[in-house]
């Protein structure tokens, strides 16, 4: 899976004088059936979350409050990407190393997900992670492999 993959999509924005609503229904703002979601808040100024890659997992990344950075690696580069706004979100396809950093005070990260919870699907060890990317490249594209690094 590549950089190419990951990408900001936008979402519906009912605007209202009221407040504003924004709405996400999978398989149509999202290119997947949503099984699970979670929130990460009260995030204290200088602290990073991620770490780590999942096999299968696909995932929908919003800053429904405040800000924050996603920094998204296939193994190959690495691209940061920060999310600012409630009515957009970043998609992130699976075998794609994630950190999050960059917090602002009181933000929420809401994260919609196509798998339920599972440790087996996660990828803790950046090595490890790396050594599985190349080894599903595969030998016969060893050669497209070379010249992607080098680019
Ligand atoms: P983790 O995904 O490792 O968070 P981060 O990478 O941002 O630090 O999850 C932290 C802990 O929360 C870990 O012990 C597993 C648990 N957890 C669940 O039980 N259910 C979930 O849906 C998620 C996302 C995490």
């Amino acid at each position: 899976m590549n950089l190419k993959k990951c990408k900001i999509i936008d979402l519906p924005k009912v605007q209202d004088r009221r407040g504003n609503l924004t709405f996400i229904e999978e398989n149509r703002h999202v290119p997947f059936e949503i099984k699970r979601v979670y929130y990460l808040y009260d995030v204290p100024g200088g602290e990073s979350r991620g770490g780590h890659a999942h096999k299968r997992l696909q995932q929908f990344i919003i800053a429904a409050s405040g800000s924050f950075d996603v920094i998204l690696d296939d193994g190959f580069e690495r691209k940061r990407f920060h999310l600012n706004r409630s009515y957009y979100g970043l998609y992130v396809p699976p075998m794609i190393w994630r950190e999050l950093d960059n917090f602002s005070s009181g933000s929420v990260c809401l994260v919609l997900a196509s798998e339920y919870y599972d440790e087996e699907d996660y990828i803790r060890d950046y090595e490890i992670f790396k050594k599985m990317v190349r080894e599903s490249l595969g030998e016969k594209n060893s050669v497209l492999r070379d010249s992607y690094e080098r680019d």
